[in-house]
């Protein structure tokens, strides 16, 4: 067995893990739920903050039947990824983003959440008591699921009186089973994900059952995933169901604006400034879905499907494609200057990257 410096993980008594090593099939990890050795819990009542939490052995949890979280979906998600680099070294790409998310969420949401500090040293702490499990260089990554919800039992309609704060990690690779290839989406034109003053600007979880209906239909007909149009007007683009979408056309580069009903990705944000660094201009703005006729290329991004190439669109019975088969220039160049960055092997001159 082998000890985890319990130290530089903020905990009193030492962890430890059966090997240093995992058998585990690096080579074809694709984006799904792998048990690792610790998850960190931390609790607070409403009303007052969180302060301590602890690492734990990786598990199920114990919650009362009336909890908030399952009774009237009061909760929020968070993704993040670790990469380890040839070097040894552990990297976490903007952590305090997804930090400082999850306090806005947790406003809207009626909820307390942990500081950007606390939320950091939590991410940092879990990561390392799984170091083992983090993919070797190039083979994937440490999927980080921070989750905040709404652990006591409530039976009226109002906010849980207790709250946990927990992270759980996984190995991972690519996202979707098309791996770097590229995808093809269906433009939803029934059901939406989001309506202006609800909940599609915060991670919460019912944004993400609300879109299980759509992405099935899709799916079952062959395509990778759903393109959301806003509720309104049902001609503007908002965003794929787990993922940003982004519209290339020349030099320049658009995704729709975020005011309310789109996901504000880190990735997203990121990648505005990777292409401009990279001499594109960015537009954050309201998107056609007829701007998709005369597009270049189209991508997604997101922290899980890091930056995916999108080869056709599909929007009511008629189909776009994009590139002739590959990956767009544009993409594959955005592709490589993030995940560069992300993996250390590119100078991070925004100071993206947190070492462990
Ligand atoms: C992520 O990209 O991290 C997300 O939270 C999306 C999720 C549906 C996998």
């Amino acid at each position: 067995s082998s000890t985890i410096n319990a130290q530089a993980v903020g905990v009193d008594s030492p962890l430890s893990v059966p090997s240093k090593t995992v058998d585990l099939d690096w080579d074809n990890l694709g984006f799904g739920l792998v048990n690792t050795d610790y998850m960190y819990i931390m609790k607070c009542s409403i009303g007052e903050s969180f302060s301590k939490g602890e690492l734990v052995p990786f598990g199920n949890i114990e919650i009362n039947p009336a909890a908030g979280v399952l009774n009237y979906g009061q909760a929020l998600f968070e993704g993040l990824k670790a990469y380890k680099t040839e070097d040894g070294n552990i990297l976490l790409f903007r952590p305090e983003e997804n930090g400082t998310r999850m306090i806005n969420g947790a406003e809207r949401m009626c909820m307390p959440a942990p500081s950007v500090d606390q939320f950091v040293q939590a991410v940092k702490a879990t990561v390392l008591a799984n170091e083992r499990w983090i993919p070797p260089p190039g083979k994937g990554s440490l999927y980080i699921r921070p989750l905040l919800m709404g652990s006591g039992s409530v039976l009226g309609l109002a906010p849980a009186p207790e709250y946990t704060f927990l992270i759980y990690v996984s190995p991972v690779g690519n996202y979707f089973k098309e791996g770097l290839s590229p995808i093809n989406l269906l433009v939803e034109t029934e059901m939406h994900r989001a309506t202006p003053g609800g909940t599609g600007g915060v991670k919460t979880i019912g944004n993400y059952a609300a879109v299980l209906k759509a992405q099935g239909a899709a799916k079952a007909k062959g395509y990778s995933d759903v393109l959301y149009l806003d509720s309104v007007e049902k001609k503007y683009l908002e965003e794929v169901s787990s993922c940003n979408i982004f519209i290339v056309k020349g030099n320049t580069i658009s995704t729709p604006d975020i005011k309310g009903t789109i996901l504000p990705g880190i990735t997203r944000k990121s990648i505005i400034d990777v292409a401009r660094d990279q001499g594109f201009q960015v537009f954050e703005k309201p998107v056609t879905v007829d701007a998709l006729l005369d597009a270049d290329e189209v991508f997604c991004t997101g922290t899980a499907v890091v930056v995916s190439p999108v080869g056709s669109i599909t929007y009511l019975g008629k189909r776009v494609t994009y590139g002739s088969s590959g990956v767009g220039v544009v993409s594959q160049q955005l592709y490589s200057g993030l995940t560069r960055l992300q993996m250390g092997l590119a100078d991070d001159k925004m100071g993206w990257t947190v070492k462990l």
